[in-house]
């Protein structure tokens, strides 16, 4: 009797090994995958005075709008976020996906998203030190991975707008419903940036046929960040196109992304024909921090 237990249990105790291990294994992987994301669902509840977007209007028809926002953590970052959420939570059929330059979802970013109001997705990948460096163009990583996950999550039944927005910037709300409408790649002035108050597209015709900006006007494209958005399906048709880490300097990234993907004379105005600033890159000053306790803290934790 005893010696049929034994046999049993020493021909079974390999396969529950087996097993142990190939759990263990697969939990590792999943923990490791760099861009895994989490996506939460439009939860907003239903609010008339849907601003710029026509109230009365079936929204379910709108194209979504994913706002691309790289983060990372900072003094001031849960502010910032606070602020851009403030806007978007009012924009009808926005899809916030946020792209944190770390090697997990951090407590806060991820408590912040759960109670912003917003559906969004919430990413992390990490930048190697060797490319957190000056001179080294930033959130590279961050703004690929998403374009990463909009390939792999959306396909050529979706309508959207793809739209890169850093958390420094301060968006007018008439500024998503200008851009709604981008076919292909639309485009407009941005405020406080290129060394003047803003830097603009020259528009005449209709079309774009230069650049008002106070700094490298040699630029193809002399645009920031804020100033484009992208058709959803021109992103899924150009798969291989992406933010640059080699060759590309800092400024110059708009270009050489936009280069990958439409020409100057296909560009969409926006903004009265580029004549209206409907976004500022602000930026929040640094604030000062110099009588900050280095050892003995307050005597509760409070996140900032
Ligand atoms: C809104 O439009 C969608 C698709 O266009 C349709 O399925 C839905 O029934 C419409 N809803 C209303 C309230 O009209
Ligand atoms: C932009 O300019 C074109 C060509 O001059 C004109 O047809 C169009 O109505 C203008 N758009 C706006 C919004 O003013």
């Amino acid at each position: 009797m005893k010696s049929v237990f034994f046999s049993r249990f020493f021909i079974l105790l390999p396969w529950v090994l087996i097993v142990i291990i190939m759990i263990d294994i697969d939990s590792k992987r999943a923990i490791r995958a760099p861009t895994a994301g989490r996506t939460v669902r439009a939860q907003r509840s239903p609010r008339s005075g849907s601003p710029g977007a026509g109230g009365a209007q079936n929204q379910s028809s709108l194209p979504i709008i994913y706002a691309i926002t790289p983060t990372y953590s900072r003094p001031v970052q849960k502010a910032e976020l606070t602020r851009l959420a403030h806007a978007f939570r009012q924009v009808p059929r926005l899809h916030w996906i946020v792209v944190e330059d770390s090697t997990s979802r951090t407590d806060l970013v991820t408590r912040f998203l759960a109670r912003c109001g917003v559906p969004y997705t919430h990413l992390h990948v990490f930048t190697p030190r060797r490319f957190k460096r000056a001179g080294m163009p930033r959130a590279t990583e961050q703004r690929n991975a998403a374009l990463a996950w909009l390939r792999q999550h959306r396909g050529r039944r979706d309508s959207g707008v793809v739209f890169f927005a850093d958390d420094d910037n301060t968006y007018s709300l008439e500024l998503f419903a200008e851009m709604r409408s981008t076919r292909g790649v639309s485009i407009w002035p941005v405020g406080f940036v290129g060394g003047r108050s803003y830097e603009r597209p020259l528009v005449s015709g209709g079309k774009v046929v230069g650049w008002y900006t106070g700094w490298r006007p040699d630029r193809t494209f002399a645009t920031d960040m804020a100033g484009f958005a992208v058709n959803l399906q021109v992103i899924l048709a150009n798969p291989r196109a992406l933010f640059k880490r080699r060759g590309s300097q800092p400024g110059m990234q708009e270009s050489d992304f936009l280069k990958q993907i439409t020409k100057v004379s296909e560009l969409e105005p926006k903004a009265n024909n580029c004549t209206r600033v409907l976004v500022w890159h602000t930026r929040t000053e640094k604030p000062h921090l110099a009588n900050e306790p280095k050892l003995k803290k307050d005597t509760v934790d409070i996140e900032v």
